[in-house]
């Protein structure tokens, strides 16, 4: 695989072809996902739960997603490495600059910030100073407390449209990918046909430029349950490598998810 770059998604989503992405936070897996071909390793706030046991997201901090990032850095060869940063770690537009240069300089290629229209200055300044940004719309996990719970969002007309307008709003503030998370699937084909730049989906449908999981719920080992849009694949292939290449390829053939896994 050459090395992936936003330029690269770009062109996939423009020829129409499907790209995968999955969360990794250390050196080994790094490798293993990257030799598979996938596209994009997210060091994901998710570590809050996945490797450190908590309910959310809400402990993880830069210090750890820093370490993390060190880690698979060192194992990704070709994929497009994005670090996440943590709950309140982008407050203000000085504190995001101050914490993202940390994710940069620990080895990520583009950071990843969960919110609508009160970001764009942000995002705008991040960019204009050589962060790139991937934003996060949908089910905002470090918004559970607002939320009320991990609950599917954007399910009435007033919150789909804002979303569509956050989305819109948030590339032309210069923001080169979007992640949209646990959404109907009808609002996540809108969403990304509206934009230029690659969407991710996560619990989002098919129609998404690309797919994003987490690592433990694709191998089937992840504290609690595994979610609704969710696959285990090791359990259908024995094989971590392979569990990684059937992810890939359902992913580029458009077979994942299906039915079973999206939000109507
Ligand atoms: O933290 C994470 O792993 C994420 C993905 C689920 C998109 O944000």
């Amino acid at each position: 695989m050459a090395k992936i770059t936003a330029a690269k998604l770009l062109k996939m989503k423009q020829q129409g072809e499907k790209f995968s992405a999955l969360t990794a936070y250390d050196a080994s897996f790094a490798e293993a996902f990257d030799k598979q071909g996938i596209e994009v390793l997210l060091i994901g706030d998710s570590m809050g739960m996945v490797l450190q046991g908590h309910e959310d997201t809400l402990p993880v901090t830069v210090a750890d997603i820093c370490y993390h990032t060190r880690c698979v850095r060192r194992g990704a060869k070709d994929a497009l490495v994005i670090a996440d940063m943590p709950f309140m770690s982008y407050a203000t537009t000085e504190q995001a600059m101050t914490e993202a240069a940390k994710l940069m300089r620990a080895g990520a290629s583009m950071v990843k910030l969960e919110g609508g229209s009160w970001l764009l200055e942000t995002v705008t300044a991040l960019t204009e100073r050589g962060i790139p940004v991937c934003a996060h719309l949908g089910l905002t996990p470090q918004s559970v407390h607002v939320f009320g719970g991990f609950k599917i969002q954007g399910r009435n007309q007033q919150a789909a449209d804002k979303m569509v307008n956050d989305a819109i709003a948030l590339e032309q503030a210069g923001a080169q990918l979007l992640v949209i998370e646990c959404i109907p699937a009808e609002l996540a084909k809108r969403i990304t046909e509206a934009l230029s730049i690659p969407v991710i989906g996560i619990g989002a449908g098919k129609d998404t430029d690309g797919q994003i999981l987490v690592m433990h719920d694709v191998l089937g080992i992840s504290t609690g349950y595994i979610p609704k849009f969710s696959k285990n694949y090791l359990s259908i292939t024995g094989d971590i490598h392979k569990a990684i290449k059937l992810y890939k390829d359902e992913v580029a053939a458009g077979t994942f998810p299906s039915d079973e896994h999206t939000f109507n």
